[in-house]
């Protein structure tokens, strides 16, 4: 029997609460059955909620056991769609892998034809997964955020969580496309690094002056924001007549305590993005935007490091100290070329 290195997920019920555990094993390859394709999996990437899966830190998996990985790009080996052909390129992010399906951390990947996106114009394997979930994540923010109404000019936008994997890549396309961005960060050491990606300026939270008031001084056009609780809080409270704040995340917590003031007074938008039940056709629409208007200028700089596929239980402990900075991206197939586009 075929087998291949997968990164497996257990639930251990030995404790008295909720515990995982986690590590290298061989499984059987499968195979296509009809509607799916099996991919060479070629590099996988690590965002927060693969961490929370991998460490129990969160109940991610809805199922054990479960190979992780959120994301994956590679080469089609062997289809059972007439749309994907032996040596197609694709990427697969989010569709409920390592959630309800095996992830991509594994030597092979059999997922739903329907499921995969044509790598788009100018990317290669290893940039869509420098941008990973959290690349289409902040793009689906932008696109959000636009639709209803952002455009540049109109004021400050702001970023929180700015030094992670959503925040460095909303930074550098929120600035590629002429918004005055604001880095919101715990880093004040980042703030070199988030200049360069184009952030006009850097804050720390406690520099924002968060009063806790039901609205603040009208400040925002707009805001991307990673964190939730008291920031996402502030941000609302101080956004203009008419501007919008996408929440993206919960790095800080989940909680969220404020009140309608911002919305019946200044008619301020409170955006949902959840990338994992984006329909595919928007899906496949802001992957060729990530090729296009909505391409990235500093990838290599956002993710610096490319890691062995061995080296991954080892990387998961930055994300949940919230010491991260940008992306971590995983080479699962040592011959895999590190290539920008
Ligand atoms: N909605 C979706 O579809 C979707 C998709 C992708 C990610 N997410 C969520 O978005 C968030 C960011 O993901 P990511 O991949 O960018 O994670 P990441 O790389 O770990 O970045 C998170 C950043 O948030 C800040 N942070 C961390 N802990 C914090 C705390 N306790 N209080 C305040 N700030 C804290 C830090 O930035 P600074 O030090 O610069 O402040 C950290 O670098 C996560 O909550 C993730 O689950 C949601």
């Amino acid at each position: 029997m075929q087998t291949l290195r997968a990164f497996r997920i257990h639930e251990d019920p030995s404790g008295p609460g909720f515990a995982v555990r986690a590590g290298f094993e061989s499984v059987p390859l499968p195979q296509p059955s009809v509607g799916q394709v099996l991919l060479r999996v070629a590099f996988s990437g690590i965002n927060y909620k693969d961490a929370l899966a991998a460490s129990g830190a969160g109940r991610i998996l809805r199922r054990f056991p479960l190979t992780g990985g959120i994301d994956f790009s590679g080469t089609v080996v062997a289809s059972a769609d007439p749309r994907w052909h032996e040596g197609d390129l694709a990427l697969v992010a989010g569709c409920g892998l390592s959630e309800s399906h095996d992830g991509g951390y594994a030597d092979y990947a059999c997922v739903a034809a329907d499921w995969l996106v044509p790598l788009p114009p100018g990317h290669s394997l290893w940039s869509v997964m420098a941008l990973g979930t959290a690349g289409f994540t902040a793009a689906l923010a932008i696109h959000k955020l636009e639709l209803n109404g952002l455009q540049p000019g109109q004021g400050p936008v702001a970023v929180t969580g700015a030094s992670g994997g959503v925040g460095s890549i909303a930074i550098d396309l929120l600035a590629a496309r002429g918004y005055t961005v604001t880095a919101i960060s715990r880093k004040p050491d980042q703030a070199q690094y988030l200049q360069a990606l184009g952030a006009v300026q850097v804050l720390s939270p406690d520099q924002l002056g968060l009063g806790g008031k039901p609205l603040e001084r009208a400040h925002w056009a707009g805001a991307i924001d990673n964190v939730g609780g008291e920031l996402l809080a502030g941000l609302l409270a101080a956004t203009m007549t008419g501007g919008s704040v996408a929440s993206i995340g919960q790095a800080g917590g989940a909680a969220l305590h404020t009140t309608v003031m911002p919305f019946i007074l200044r008619g301020v938008n409170l955006l949902g993005i959840g990338s994992s039940g984006t329909p595919h056709a928007l899906r496949l629409a802001l992957w060729r935007r990530l090729g296009d208007d909505l391409r990235p200028r500093h990838l290599s700089r956002i993710a610096p490091h490319t890691i062995a596929f061995e080296e991954l239980p080892t990387a998961f402990a930055g994300l949940l100290q919230g010491s991260n900075v940008g992306r971590i991206v995983v080479r699962i197939d040592p011959n895999a070329v590190v290539e920008s586009a």
